[in-house]
């Protein structure tokens, strides 16, 4: 008898090899592979993590009662997928071979066999690492040890793919700056390292970094913010949300909310499919937050194009709030494809209205209610910068009601405290493509803190101040394909070395180069420069374009 093995005849394997990782999508390299010609996180992420409910107060058993909880609530079936489990899973130290060790009180039974039922119900399965040597809560980090040496990248990598983890969010806590080395530098050779890791390793895994987040209020925060999608998928830029604390279980948080909102919306620049911006969790329908708030954080990160990553005792959700977190609608403007961060089309000090183009001839609008009373507004096509001719007409659906308005050319608000009215709109043909239209904000110097929400940005005006926001016409701009910036029916110049508003022509005088750093450049090299983010008397300068001067960084329409 012919006994053989059944190992197969050499060629053939390597053809089955390609044939299968045709199939599945995946090139030999494997991770990062577009897979059914997609990459990862074509769309933002969604999914649900532990820690801005429980911080490091759960175990196994808290994970998969919130999963199957995500599964029973039909919050899975509307996409949010993954289930991540954050700081605190891990001990202290590794063991002998240098290998993560799990909490046993925790995990008693390994973390194995949570990410199989995790992945029984259908759902992803997540883990948080740390870029340094110890984690935020102070447990092994997978970086570089204190002082020097090895880091545990590659062998994390891999002890993580056994386990079948298929999200990996990796803070930034202690990370270990060599003398002479640069805080961004060792922050950048660490997120390489682990995006290589993973590379090397093979499975596909969304990669969460938070690299930015250590940087945010420094003008090295920009720099960190345009090479950090270089090796992933999503990146945290700032501060966290508010937690649930259970001695305070009333707390409000959506002052928390609004400050994320805030620093995240003017960073749109640094986003595409399959890099996002994260503005951490959704904790509307938790403890501290009203149905109002939960519609507007909903509203207000699908606006961003921001990941959907709730972080509440899903348990306790009520069916409104898990109406509204839902909402099909809504979910379907974070989800649309073009990935766009919404224009801030107006503020002031109580309100925000945001304008979003979306694939397929849409577009999405929100009014946020910021204050302590009810407003009203009323909107018009050219708002957007949608022709202004009288034929212009909106067909508009309400994504809370559900109610639809044909041929309109007023958009009515009535937005109740801490609310957000959306619609959907689809414009008609006589209102042409809307030109990019809103405000020219500039963040604030020092106000990287919670208290100055409403002063967090200055909007440019047409008369060559930045001034706090006020909602009126001189803060509207609008930026032409040619580059130039138009307010008023005048465009801005540089003349004898100083800014002017001019009739527009096409002068070179009259163009900006708008860089991804946020620098608003002229013909002749040099940056539009704020007399200070917070001085409102001086008049603006051009002046030598300074490498990410707080002065001198913009953010315009999308
Ligand atoms: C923070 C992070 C939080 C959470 C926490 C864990 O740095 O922003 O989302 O992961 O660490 O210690």
């Amino acid at each position: 008898m012919d006994v053989r093995t059944s190992r197969p005849h050499l060629p053939s394997f390597i053809l089955m090899t390609l044939l299968v990782a045709m199939v599945c999508g995946m090139t030999i390299a494997g991770f990062a592979a577009p897979r059914n010609g997609k990459p990862l996180a074509a769309t933002p992420p969604m999914g649900w993590n532990d820690w801005a409910h429980y911080q490091c107060d759960f175990t196994a058993q808290t994970i998969l009662t919130n999963a199957k909880q995500l599964v029973k609530s039909g919050l899975a079936a509307h996409g949010y997928n993954t289930v991540t489990i954050d700081d605190c899973w891990m001990q202290k130290d590794r063991d002998a071979k240098g290998d993560l060790q799990v909490d046993p009180q925790r995990f008693p039974q390994g973390m194995k066999p949570v990410a199989q039922a995790i992945h029984a119900m259908g759902l992803k399965f997540g883990i948080y690492e740390d870029a340094g040597y110890e984690t935020c809560g102070k447990f092994a980090g997978s970086g570089v040890p204190d002082g020097g040496g090895s880091d545990h990248f590659l062998q994390d990598a891999r002890l993580f793919a056994s386990w079948g983890v298929d999200y990996l969010k990796l803070d930034g806590c202690n990370v270990y700056v060599p003398a002479g080395g640069t805080q961004a530098d060792a922050y950048r050779k660490a997120y390489a390292a682990e995006s290589a890791a993973l590379k090397k390793v093979g499975r596909p895994t969304v990669f969460s970094e938070s690299a930015p987040a250590y940087f945010q209020g420094t003008p090295d925060w920009y720099d960190v913010l345009s090479w950090v999608r270089d090796y992933c998928q999503l990146w945290r830029e700032g501060t966290d949300v508010a937690t649930f604390d259970p001695a305070k279980p009333d707390r409000p948080r959506f002052h928390s909310v609004l400050w994320n909102y805030s620093y995240n919306l003017p960073l749109g620049r640094f986003q595409k499919p399959g890099n996002w911006n994260d503005a951490d969790f959704i904790i509307g329908g938790d403890d501290g937050m009203s149905l109002a708030e939960t519609r507007s954080q909903l509203a207000l990160w699908s606006m961003m194009s921001a990941p959907l990553i709730l972080s509440s005792d899903l348990e306790k959700l009520s069916s409104e709030a898990i109406a509204i977190l839902s909402n099909k609608a809504v979910l379907a403007v974070d989800q649309d494809p073009l990935g766009k961060t919404a224009t801030l089309v107006r503020r002031n000090q109580i309100m925000d209205v945001l304008f979003k183009k979306l694939s397929g001839g849409s577009y999405a609008i929100t009014v946020l209610d910021r204050g302590p009373s009810p407003i009203q507004v009323e909107l018009h096509p050219a708002d957007f910068g949608f022709s202004a001719n009288s034929g212009c007409r909106l067909e508009a659906r309400d994504l809370w009601s559900g109610t639809n308005q044909s041929a309109t050319s007023t958009l009515e608000a009535n937005v109740a405290s801490h609310d957000t009215a959306i619609w959907r709109i689809r414009p008609s043909s006589s209102c042409g493509t809307p030109t990019r239209t809103g405000t020219i904000v500039m963040i604030a110097v020092g106000s990287h803190h919670h208290e100055f929400i409403d002063h967090y940005t200055r909007c440019l005006t047409a008369s060559g101040i930045v001034e706090d926001c006020a909602g009126t016409s001189a803060e509207t701009w609008t930026m032409t394909p040619s580059g130039t910036l138009k307010s008023g029916g005048k465009c801005l110049a540089v003349a004898d070395s100083k800014t002017a508003m001019q009739a527009c022509s096409a002068s070179k005088a009259q163009h900006w180069k708008y860089t991804l750093l946020g620098n608003l450049v002229s013909a002749d090299g040099a940056c539009l420069t704020a007399s200070g983010p917070d001085d409102q008397s001086a008049p603006l300068s051009i002046s030598a374009c300074g490498h990410n001067q707080p002065d001198q960084i913009w953010s315009l329409p999308n």
